[in-house]
């Protein structure tokens, strides 16, 4: 359902601009959604009555229970177009389930070396900036993320961000292009809590979009190799495209500005990295260790910075769930349920110290709850080995560089387009 800027808005002017920024502010501050996700905790009957799970216990079970809870929640704010996340289970589901898989495939053989060589690459452009600030997304983050998943269109990349008539090197047409899927998955994000003109803005794009795929169709079907019917391909390239990339990007600058604002954590990490380096250029790309402490770290980081902090569901008929209290909790059927994940991820059930930042913890049996920020269940995310591998490459190449912090005297370093982050201005050290 697309709601255009042209439709009379359902809530009273002023109204929307107040819960959007109330939304956006929250999504900023994941210590707040903490605290209110450990009074959910605390007394599980409270989240009964409001139909949010916030326990580990209760967000598994809910997430486990696809048929009484369904992402369908998602499918109003998907504004290019219905996509696997917003879907029912159903064969369309399947038939595009094996699609993605199939592309999906496709980058077991390359990650993590090309992630590797696209930030060696990009660690020599960021080397002349000096002291000069630099925006950590557009500079660094984008290009990395866009050449790491090159693969999933294959042959048809560079003409997917050109456009079917557009000059195939032409860093501006590829700029346009990574906006465009910015916005649209920012739709996903903000949902009906966004302002008209936020909305609109992923209308245009994902009209944009929708239009860029059809016009490249034919080089899309012959990378991918397959026979699907045209429509098939088009739905799976276009909720393809702003699904992997965005939320990526978005992740890695959420890691790195939780990285920053742990100074003995980011030091620690450094002195390993520049340890190897002193063994050889090689030695930091090649030793497993540190790649695997790396990696925990990445996890650790994006755990107190989740770029989904909670995840919606429909509730297509009457239930209950187990929210933790004594007895369940009803959900009337048309209702949505809100998945605190970044409370069950801060559950002491799981540990006591979970409150603390330790990516070295041993998480056992819950090993499983440490991907948690990818969502549970059926329908976690199939991408999460490969972004947590492309982000484990960016962040070696920031270790190895000099030392990085957020830019200071030239206004705000980090800028803000509703929930997402679209500036992060650094600076060397
Ligand atoms: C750090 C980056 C990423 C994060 C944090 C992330 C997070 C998530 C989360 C939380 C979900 C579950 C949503 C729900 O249950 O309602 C999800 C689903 C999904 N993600 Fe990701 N994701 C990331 C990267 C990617 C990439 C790179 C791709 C594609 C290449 C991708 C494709 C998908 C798809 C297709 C689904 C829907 C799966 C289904 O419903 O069966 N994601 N993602």
């Amino acid at each position: 359902m697309k709601l255009s800027a042209g439709t009379p808005d359902a809530m009273p002017p002023g109204l929307r601009s107040i819960t959007y920024g109330i939304f956006c502010w929250a999504n900023r501050h994941p210590g707040a959604l903490r605290a209110i996700g450990a009074v959910l905790r605390r007394w599980p009957f409270v989240g009964g009555w409001l139909g949010t799970a916030a326990r580990a216990d209760a967000v598994k079970k809910v997430l486990t229970r696809p048929n009484s809870f369904s992402n369908t929640a998602h499918a109003a704010n998907l504004s290019a177009g219905d996509y696997l996340i917003g879907m029912d289970p159903d064969a369309t589901y399947k038939t595009d389930k094996l699609l993605l898989d199939g592309r999906l495939a496709v980058l077991d053989a390359t990650l993590p070396a090309a992630a590797d060589l696209a930030v060696r690459d990009y660690v020599e452009k960021l080397r002349p900036f000096g002291k000069k600030s630099f925006d950590l997304i557009e500079n660094y983050l984008m290009w990395i993320v866009f050449r790491a998943m090159h693969p999933l269109f294959g042959e048809a990349t560079d003409r997917v961000a050109a456009g079917a008539t557009g000059s195939l090197d032409d860093p501006g047409l590829q700029r346009q292009y990574l906006l465009e899927i910015r916005y649209v998955a920012g739709q996903l994000l903000a949902g009906n809590s966004a302002t008209l003109r936020v909305q609109r803005r992923a209308e245009l794009n994902a009209d944009a979009l929708s239009s860029r795929i059809a016009g490249v169709g034919k080089d899309i079907q012959l990378a991918w190799g397959t026979s699907c019917p045209f429509g098939v391909i088009k739905r799976n390239a276009v909720g393809l495209a702003w699904i992997s990339h965005p939320v990526t990007v978005q992740s890695g600058a959420l890691a790195v500005q939780e990285l920053l604002g742990r100074p003995d954590v980011h030091k620690a990490l450094r002195a390993q990295a520049q340890q190897l380096l002193k063994m050889g250029p090689n030695q930091v790309w090649e030793d497993k260790a540190f790649r695997k402490l790396v990696q925990d770290h990445v996890l650790e980081l994006l755990r107190f910075r989740p770029i989904f902090p909670l995840l919606a569901r429909d509730v297509p008929r009457d239930t209950e769930f187990e929210t933790g209290a004594r007895h369940n909790a009803k959900c009337p059927a048309g209702g949505k349920m809100a998945i605190w994940g970044i409370a069950a991820m801060f559950d002491t059930a799981i540990d006591k110290d979970i409150s603390q930042f330790s990516p070295a913890r041993n998480w056992g049996a819950n090993e499983d709850l440490r991907w948690l920020m990818f969502g549970y269940g059926t329908r976690q995310c199939p991408a999460m080995v490969y972004a947590v591998e492309i982000l484990t490459s960016a962040l070696i190449g920031l270790l190895i560089l000099p030392e990085l912090q957020l830019a200071r005297g030239e206004g705000k370093a980090i800028a803000y387009d509703g929930p997402l982050m679209s500036q992060m201005r650094v600076s060397f050290i």
